[in-house]
């Protein structure tokens, strides 16, 4: 199975879960008083533990740790990329999908800070040196406290900061050679979560306030595009887009499939679809409405491992007409025991598609790095490179040496 002859292959990270050191909203709602209590009571509750798989207890932060939920230093990589990067290389990659920290950038409002400016400078040019091909997230979901003050995603003029922090960063970086850029990274999951779910910062649970969030971000993506378009008019730009493979049996359920489809995977798409290069694809699950799935196999955060959803998600943007990057897909498993095949059945039906005319051009594995998930902290362990969280070691995974073979024959 060779897949084609410039096809890019890599790993993603984003700035707040690998960096360490990071103060931004996330970070402050992490230590808050009302989330350590909440975290403080729901670890003391009988049965607690039974919600995870008991070898998650073996490592350094555990679900039962507080330091679990708080990022902290993380991976370090801010301060480690040049040897992250070595890793990378020696083990073929040959693009990486990063993000940049608003907070760094832009620590007050109008105030751009050059010193961090050079730091996403040196790390381009260490990508660059080791010839790995950078795709460069704008936003992966964390913002500068000012910013979250003025209202976050709600604030009126979002879209407008967003571009002009856009402008800062793609200027420096495309004269380095950055040609692929991603605005947001996963515009319904971040407002969903935030806004309607009540479960990120800011935690609230408002249809209106999740509705303005969306329409903001889709107008600071294609604001973002223009500005960028621009500086340089060659550059590529798209977003990153989570799609869920959703299957139905019946009519009353095909129904339902229908209006998922158009909501969850298409309606961000269709709305900027005149403002995008390429489809950055995050891919993760699948859905059976009406019904359950089948989980025969599932990873440590007990999501169902279905590989074969690969090949449909990307049948489905076929009519964009656009190249698709894949920005992510990946999967909890500390114990390394279902990622080779995962990794192996995901580039299958990848492969599939492309033989269809489906014109996929990159696969970047989440992670590189174990890092921080969020809400439910470094127990989930997404690295081809486990990190050690005491000492900052790094093993890389048997998985990503499999990877490494397949990538090198450019073959599967
Ligand atoms: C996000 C990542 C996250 C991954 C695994 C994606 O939705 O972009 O930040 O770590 O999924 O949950």
């Amino acid at each position: 199975m060779a897949f084609p002859k410039n096809f890019l292959w890599g790993s993603s990270t984003s700035s707040h879960q690998v960096e360490g050191g990071n103060f931004n909203n996330w970070s402050v709602w992490e230590k808050s008083e009302s989330r350590i209590k909440n975290l403080e009571s729901r670890i003391k509750e009988p049965g607690f533990k039974n919600q995870f798989p008991p070898y998650v207890f073996d490592k350094w932060p555990s679900p039962s740790d507080i330091e679990n939920y708080i990022s902290g230093k993380s991976a370090d990589h801010y301060n480690r990329f040049q040897e992250d990067f070595d890793i990378a290389k020696s083990l073929g990659h040959t693009c990486h999908r990063l993000s940049i920290e608003w907070s760094r950038i832009e620590p007050k409002e109008g105030e751009f800070d050059e010193k961090e400016i050079k730091h996403y400078q040196q790390v381009v040019s260490a990508l660059k040196e080791r010839g790995i091909e950078p795709f460069i997230t704008i936003w992966h979901w964390t913002l500068p406290l000012w910013l979250r003050d003025k209202g976050g995603l709600l604030a009126k003029d979002f879209p407008e900061h967003f571009a002009r922090y856009s402008e800062k960063i793609v200027k420096p970086l495309s004269k380095l050679g950055v040609k692929f850029w991603i605005t947001i990274n996963e515009p319904n999951v971040i407002t969903g979560a935030s806004y309607l779910k009540g479960q990120w910062p800011p935690q609230k649970k408002n249809y209106f306030a999740y509705n303005k969030a969306l329409k903001n971000l889709i107008y600071a993506h294609k604001k973002s595009y223009s500005a960028i378009k621009k500086i340089d008019a060659s550059l590529n730009v798209g977003i990153a887009k989570n799609q869920i493979f959703a299957e139905a049996k019946g009519f009353f359920n095909k129904i339902i499939k229908h209006l998922f489809n158009q909501y969850w995977n298409f309606n961000f798409l269709n709305k900027i679809k005149n403002h995008q290069d390429f489809i950055g694809l995050n891919h993760y699950f699948h859905k059976t409405i009406g019904g359950n799935n089948k989980n025969e196999k599932t990873s440590d955060m007990r999501w169902e491992l279905y590989p074969k959803a690969m090949y449909s998600v990307l049948k489905d943007l076929e009519k964009y007409n656009k190249p698709v990057y894949i920005t992510e897909n990946g999967l909890a498993d500390m114990r390394d025991k279902h990622r080779e095949w995962f990794i192996k059945e995901s580039l299958k039906n990848i492969h599939q598609a492309i033989e269809e005319g489906i014109d996929v051009r990159g696969y970047m594995h989440w992670s590189l790095l174990d890092n921080f998930e969020w809400d439910k902290g470094f127990w989930p362990r997404f690295g081809l490179v486990e990190i050690d969280h005491k000492t900052l070691e790094r093993t890389i995974r048997p998985s990503a040496y499999k990877f490494s073979e397949i990538i090198k024959q450019n073959d599967l």
